[in-house]
């Protein structure tokens, strides 16, 4: 497996357009890396991930971009640790997720999901849906409550916080599960077509928190999408197909 990465890193490398590991030379690990990552599926006959190599740095904002089935809700479950590759190695913060002990407690603290059908759980009301994640924490009910009623002030949904996700739009469903995904303070926000159910407008919307959690809170943001406009939000964007990077590049 290592030599056909190998082989496979070299010809891509050579490619025009992509960058190369530069992020290294800063010295500090990037937030997340991944090297030589293949997932394969029914018995290797399916290869999603075909030896993908990649470093996000702390702060960035990363498009994934590509055609339906080219890997990049795979690539995005690697980066979050939600799923563990075939072979190749992802690390956070330069620590190895395979010699991480209790994965859960990483992903909760550290990485946020935002996904296309929110999850919301119908019978919470928006404050009890965004606090979620932090049962078990460790909090008080009252400081619980605090923090998710701040998360819904600032996701500009303050007046709902008792309403259920069937009483609220579309639009105003992604904003709770922003809220839900900012609850425990996470480094990373991972974003799989957060704007795929939405009208423009209402997508123009979560973008624009998205970005403001970026420059507020230097959260890093990792979103896949077929929307042109949300990629072109992004400092850099990957483009995949078959299971491979076949360009990263910033956007100019
Ligand atoms: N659990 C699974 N079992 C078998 N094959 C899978 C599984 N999950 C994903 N795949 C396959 O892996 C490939 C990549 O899937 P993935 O969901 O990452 O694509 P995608 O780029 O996110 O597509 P889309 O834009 O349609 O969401 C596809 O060929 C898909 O059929
Ligand atoms: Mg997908």
């Amino acid at each position: 497996m290592l030599l056909q990465c190998v082989a496979v890193l070299g010809k891509t490398y050579s490619r025009k357009g992509i960058m190369e590991s530069s992020y290294v030379s800063t010295g500090v690990p990037p937030l997340v890396a991944l090297h030589n990552v293949t997932k394969t599926y029914r018995d290797g006959n399916v290869r999603a991930l075909d030896c993908v190599s990649l470093e996000i740095l702390a702060g960035q904002f990363v498009s994934i971009v590509g055609p339906s089935g080219c890997g990049k809700s795979t690539l995005l479950h690697m980066i979050g640790a939600l799923d563990t590759p075939t072979s190749g190695e992802v690390r956070f913060h330069g620590t190895p997720l395979s010699g991480v002990e209790d994965i859960d407690r990483l992903r909760s603290r550290e990485i946020g999901f935002v996904f296309q059908t929110f999850y919301l759980l119908p019978n919470l009301t928006a404050r009890e849906n965004v606090q979620v994640p932090m049962f078990g924490d460790g909090q008080s009910d009252e400081a619980r409550v605090a923090q998710a009623d701040k998360l819904l002030r600032l996701v500009g949904l303050a007046d709902r916080a008792d309403h259920m996700p069937g009483q609220l739009s579309i639009g105003q469903r992604q904003r709770v599960a922003i809220a839900r995904a900012l609850a425990n303070g996470p480094a990373l926000i991972l974003a799989d077509e957060p704007t795929g159910s939405l009208d423009s407008k209402s997508g123009g919307e979560v973008m624009d928190l998205l970005g403001m959690l970026r420059v507020e809170r230097g959260t890093t943001l990792v979103v896949v999408t077929h929307d042109a406009a949300v990629a072109a939000r992004a400092g850099r964007t990957i483009r995949m197909l078959d299971g491979r990077i076949t360009k990263d590049v910033p956007n100019g």
